[in-house]
């Protein structure tokens, strides 16, 4: 894993994770409520179809992944999108990516949150799930303001866990599959199909981790873009096998009747435990994937006050831990306010759609990188461009408005940050 020192050269980052790390950090940041939770209400929309949803999430995702990838190599400095649309594209751009990242994140975290709720309270049910879910915010945004992270050995033994439960989920509940819980197959036709494609993006969502790690993966250049394949790969496969072995053995309505969806699918298996260990697993993944992201979002709020695109005290970092801690401190109050009042379907949809947006963005600056800096051909990112666009719109009208309304006050109040800025502006 990556050291922070490196003898030979004081201050740099030393170049030592390997592609494998690379893949175990991906996977650490990617899997957890999508899988756990965001399949049973894909389910919903499309019926059993949501499989074909799953599987185009997945093509999706990796021509994004790809463009992000091209572009951290280029411009290693955290911020992604943002930096990205303030370099290549102007400034309302890279604000506007940022400003959807955000939105997007603390949706995600309030849906991750919810997530780690329903299981955990199957798990424990004395206590119940939206108290589960306050505590796990309350408890991870503390673990931030001590500059703790998920990383290293903490990151492997959790990815490890998870996939030992999926793979044994599988594995358990192929003896209960029942063709005929597959039927009636698309009962809400091409358009339940796309909405349950643009819902199940947010399951691949955390790939730009792996892109992110330039400063510190060896021969990143090479790596990288593997880590990102390989990731993503891994990620289709395992969803899909997973969500397959889900429907089949109870049905689409059952899943989307309940917020531990695998849990209820675990039930009806022939082997006892598997409840409990997907349950397990499914707490863990989640509790990892909020960490995470409470450690992204503060530092995406970072970047941007650097800027003045947010108040100038969200730049402020701790003396003790070094770590952003008004910003952690805002982001775990906003997640659990979406834990106490959000639905699930509420919170997907709206991450999904800022998400969306926030890659759209990433592809239009991978078009716009100078020759010299591409790695892929144009059309991964024309690719990536068109699948934003397309699952984006796809999202119920009332998300699109409330996306729109979102960017709108964000555009508002960006100028009214950057007027009442007492300290100086930096230069763009
Ligand atoms: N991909 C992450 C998850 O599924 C955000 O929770």
């Amino acid at each position: 894993m990556a050291s922070t020192s490196n003898p030979g050269s004081p201050g740099s980052l030393r170049r030592d994770i390997t592609l494998i790390d690379a893949v175990g950090i991906g996977l650490g940041a990617i899997i957890g409520a999508g899988i756990f939770v965001v399949t049973g209400v894909a389910a919903g929309v499309a019926g059993p179809a949501f499989i074909i949803g799953l599987g185009i999430a997945g093509i999706a995702a990796t021509c994004n992944a790809l463009s992000s990838a091209e572009l951290a190599a280029t411009y290693p400095q955290s911020g992604g999108t943002y930096e990205y649309g303030y370099r290549l594209l102007n400034p309302w751009f890279g604000f506007a990516a940022g400003w959807m990242f955000l939105a997007s994140k603390l949706a995600a975290g309030g849906t991750v949150a919810l997530g780690f709720g329903a299981y955990f309270s199957q798990l424990v049910p004395s206590i119940p799930a939206q108290y589960a879910a306050v505590g796990a915010a309350i408890l991870l945004t503390t673990a931030n303001l001590f500059g703790i992270k998920k990383a290293g050995r903490f990151n492997t033994f959790i990815v490890a866990i998870t996939l030992l439960t999926l793979i044994c989920f599988v594995l358990a509940g192929i003896s209960s599959f029942d063709l005929s819980n597959l039927t009636p197959f698309a009962p809400t036709g091409y358009f339940g199909i796309a909405e349950s494609a643009a819902l199940l993006f947010f399951a691949y969502t955390g790939y730009a981790r792996i892109a992110t790690l330039g400063e510190e993966v060896h021969d990143p250049k090479r790596t990288i873009p593997r880590a990102v394949i390989i990731t993503l790969v891994v990620s289709v496969v395992l969803y899909m096998s997973v969500a397959l072995v889900a429907v089949g053995s109870v049905g689409s309505t059952a899943l989307a009747q309940n917020s531990s969806p695998l849990q209820e699918a675990a039930k009806g298996f022939p082997l006892p435990g598997v409840f409990w260990i997907v349950g397990i697993g499914a707490a863990t993944a989640m509790f990892g994937v909020l960490l995470s992201q409470i450690v992204g979002i503060s530092r995406m709020m970072f970047a941007m006050a650097r800027r003045r695109d947010l108040p100038a005290f969200l730049e402020h970092v701790t003396e003790k831990h070094a770590v952003p801690s008004y910003g952690i401190i805002l982001t775990g109050m906003v997640i659990i306010f979406l834990a106490i009042f959000g639905t699930l379907q509420f919170v997907v949809s709206a991450a999904a759609f800022t998400i969306l947006i926030y890659y759209g963005i990433a592809n239009i600056c991978a078009l716009k990188l100078a020759k010299e800096n591409k790695l892929y051909p144009k059309w991964v990112a024309i690719l990536g461009l068109t699948f934003c666009i397309a699952l984006a719109i796809s999202l119920p009208p009332v998300t699109i408005v409330a996306g729109l309304i979102v960017l709108v006050v964000g555009f508002i109040a960006r100028g009214i940050f950057r007027r009442i800025s007492v300290s100086p502006l930096p230069e763009n």
